[in-house]
């Protein structure tokens, strides 16, 4: 779901996404082909392979770029996507390589790149080469920035002989870096359904039988675009849902910090219990996507507290036995807030709020649930919780050393913590502590931890 809790601001969720840059895109550089050689595949088999798809008749390659848009439809990580997008277009076309561009405003973003020779070689050359977020700008002097501003095609059977009349250039940097040397180029346009540019697809060095280098075959050209169009829209949609699902995410970090913000806490307490619950999720062996969900529900757990009165949050000392009784009241307040949710996370949020105060003995609060009664969630973020209650300064509490926290949570296994849960935890300690020397507590010049 959302990865990990970031520095800085909001929980910007790089699952999924691999490295993002300022935009949520990935900073990618090279996409390993997914079916492509590995370093030792012989020239032999990969003309085997190539020459495999060399006879198909034209009613074949629509089945196969229906197939493929099929497959790109479903593909929901872009990085994958990316990857898979660059492969089956130099399948199709023999292409020895293969780039990226998509159109941002006024430039050209470079995405991915393939390509079988570079993989041969040593792959970390490839890789360090490779500048992630280079732009170009789109002009028509480049031969990419031409394609993106013309939407028109461009097939060269060399890029070093460009008839003098275009408007482009070959640019040589790639060939210099990597002691390459591009040949036959293939450039089209990435248009949706309105004919929008979207982005530019480039083949580079169409291979023939016996892998010598050949021009692009001009009747493929409405294929490869017809390819490139189904990319464009895939991408398009892959990133609408990211967009979608950081924007959510970021509310309810934004939601989960104005809760805490009458509190005296910051927003590194709500990574905190949001790490350590998904360390303790992860050591009871639940599956990923579960925890992230509790990863990404934890902050949540004291979202009621924007109902009690600061005069409560904020009172330096001892609560009265009444103020305890409002106080209490933050988790049935917490869940009301996501009454009729149906989205999973929205539903485990609710769950964590109204449940992170029951005790596996029975004697917590709203319910006084027992045992497995509670919802495992709820009793993964109270230990979470409260170790980090225990061990950050409060504005009723100093922050009490690591050891005496440990000593306190293992005395209170099976009366207030689920004993599979203090064991999970226990087992993760060291993780534990390297969160929280991460996102330190304010107060604590110098974390226990080493
Ligand atoms: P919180 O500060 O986040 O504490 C969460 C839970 O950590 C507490 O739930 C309690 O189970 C545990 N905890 C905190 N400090 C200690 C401690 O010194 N020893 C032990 N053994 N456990 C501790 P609880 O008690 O239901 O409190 C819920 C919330 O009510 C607290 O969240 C805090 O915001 C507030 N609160 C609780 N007691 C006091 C208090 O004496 N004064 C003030 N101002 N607020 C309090
Ligand atoms: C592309 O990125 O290459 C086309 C799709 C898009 O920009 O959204
Ligand atoms: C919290 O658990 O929400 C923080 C409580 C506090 O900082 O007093
Ligand atoms: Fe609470
Ligand atoms: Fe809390």
């Amino acid at each position: 779901m959302c990865g990990k809790l970031g520095e800085g601001d909001s929980p910007h969720f790089a699952a999924g996404f691999g490295r993002t840059g300022p935009t949520g895109y990935p900073n990618l550089a090279f996409v390993p082909a997914k079916w492509g050689p590995s370093p030792g595949f012989s020239r032999t088999l990969l003309r085997r392979r190539r020459t495999a798809g060399r006879h198909m008749n034209l009613e074949d390659h629509l089945a196969r770029l229906n197939r493929i848009g099929i497959a790109l439809s479903s593909e929901r990580d872009l990085t994958r996507l990316l990857a898979t997008i660059l492969q089956e277009a130099r399948d199709f076309t023999h292409a020895e390589g293969g780039t990226l561009y998509s159109v941002e405003g006024d430039r050209l973003r470079f995405l991915a790149t393939q390509n079988d020779a570079l993989d041969r070689r040593s792959s970390a050359t490839v890789c360090a080469a490779h500048e992630p977020d280079e732009y170009l700008p789109l002009s028509r002097e480049s031969m990419a920035g031409y394609v993106g501003l013309t939407g028109q095609a461009i097939n060269l059977e060399d890029v070093y002989r460009i008839p003098p009349d275009r408007p482009y250039r070959f640019n040589s940097g790639f060939d210099r870096r990597y002691d390459y040397r591009t040949q036959s180029m293939l450039m089209v346009p990435m248009k949706d359904a309105e004919g929008h540019i979207l982005g530019v697809l480039q083949l580079i060095n169409a291979l023939d039988a016996s892998g010598t280098i050949e021009p692009f075959d001009g009747r493929w050209e409405d294929l490869v675009m017809s390819l490139a169009s189904q990319a464009a829209v895939a991408i398009r949609n892959v990133r609408l849902t990211e967009e979608l699902k950081a924007a959510y995410l970021d509310t309810i970090f934004r939601l989960s910090v104005a809760a805490e913000y009458k509190d005296t806490e910051t927003a590194n307490h709500i990574r905190r219990v949001a790490h350590y619950s998904a360390i303790i999720a992860e050591g009871l062996g639940f599956e990923p996507d579960r925890v992230e969900r509790i990863r990404c529900a934890a902050p949540m757990h004291d979202v009621g507290k924007i109902g009690i009165p600061e005069s409560i949050l904020q009172k330096p000392g001892k609560l009265t036995p009444d103020e305890y009784e409002t106080m209490k009241k933050h988790t049935i307040l917490g869940a009301r807030i996501f009454d009729g949710a149906e989205a999973p996370l929205l539903r485990t949020s609710a769950t964590v709020a109204l449940t992170h105060h029951e005790r596996f003995d029975g004697s917590g609060y709203p319910h006084g649930l027992e045992g497995t009664r509670i919802p495992i969630e709820g009793q993964i973020i109270a230990l979470a919780d409260v170790f980090d209650a225990l061990s950050s300064p409060r504005c009723y509490k100093p922050a009490y050393p690591i050891e005496r926290c440990l000593e306190i949570i293992r005395h209170e296994c099976a009366h207030h913590f689920h004993p599979d849960v203090v064991r999970a935890f226990m087992a993760r300690i060291d993780d534990v502590l390297a969160v929280r020397a991460r996102y330190a507590p304010e107060g604590i010049a110098q974390p226990e931890s080493s």
